[in-house]
């Protein structure tokens, strides 16, 4: 089965005018958009973007979120910035936290590769051209075009649970977004340069840049070479206990790439 065809099966589970199937279809429509549309977002659409997602639940309503909003001559400014010091420095920048373990254990690690050999080849990249590899990833710093940038920050006092109900608001954000007709790239890569960011905006010593977001229009001309990312199937991840059909009490296959 193909990636698209589990996006589409999900999509179509709810029968079409159904409540439910529009939440399907904004949250298995949603994917990681990396080219953009020159077409501007308004103010007003963002706030009730973020007015909405500031729903989110998180552990005892802490609400542990900062977003900082950039648009025109801001957002291109840090763009610039950023792009200058991922030229002549990267190796000087480091994020505040670890996005990923040092050692990725299986089957997250095979996993990777599968992301990797899907977004290259999508993008007509060898991966082993380190060269033009750098050069996809300096698109980040320019919000892939996008005309919003969001900059999502926690505060470095927080715990791990907290960080839990962060990602909560950012799918919030996302989906939020889709309903609306607009795409989304999260962006834990903007973390590296929080110092950079730290000249232009006004984060707090205590927050930590946790990552930043592409917010916009997307160009439906990339839609064939946006690189589609596999899903895991319900019962690749879920195992069903105490149901009274059969085939629900059959123990789950967990980890199946082994
Ligand atoms: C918190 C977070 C940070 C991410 N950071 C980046 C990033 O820095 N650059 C990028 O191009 N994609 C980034 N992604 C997008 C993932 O690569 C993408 O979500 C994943 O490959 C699955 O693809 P899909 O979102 O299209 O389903 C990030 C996703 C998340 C949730």
């Amino acid at each position: 089965m193909t990636a698209r065809a589990v996006r589409g099966q999900s999509a179509a589970s709810a029968p079409p005018g159904d409540a439910a199937h529009a939440v399907d279809r904004a949250i298995s429509g949603r994917y990681a958009n990396r080219f953009f549309l020159d077409r501007q977002v308004r103010r007003e659409e963002v706030h009730a973007i973020l007015d909405v997602a500031r729903f989110a639940p998180s552990g005892a309503n802490i609400q542990p979120w900062k977003v900082y909003v950039l648009a025109g001559a801001a957002k291109d400014d840090i763009s610039a910035d950023i792009l200058r010091a991922h030229a002549s420095a990267a190796g000087a920048h480091a994020a505040e936290y670890a996005y990923y373990a040092a050692e990725l254990p299986e089957p997250f690690r095979g996993r990777r590769a599968k992301f990797g050999a899907a977004y290259y080849s999508s993008l007509g990249i060898d991966q082993a051209d380190q060269a033009a590899r750098l050069r996809q990833t300096a698109k980040n710093y320019g919000f892939f075009g996008a005309p919003i940038g969001l900059i999502l920050c926690i505060d470095r006092r927080l715990e791990i649970g907290s960080w839990l109900d962060f990602g909560t608001f950012l799918q919030s954000i996302m989906i939020a977004a889709k309903a609306r007709g607009l795409d989304t790239c999260p962006q834990e890569t903007l973390a590296k340069y929080h110092a950079v960011l730290r000249k232009h905006l006004p984060i707090a010593p205590q927050e930590i840049v946790v990552c930043g977001m592409s917010l916009g229009f997307a160009d439906p001309a990339a839609a064939t070479t946006r690189g589609v990312q596999e899903k895991l199937r319900v019962e690749e991840f879920a195992g069903f206990f105490g149901f009274a059909t059969a085939d629900t009490r059959a123990p789950p296959k967990f980890h199946p790439e082994r």
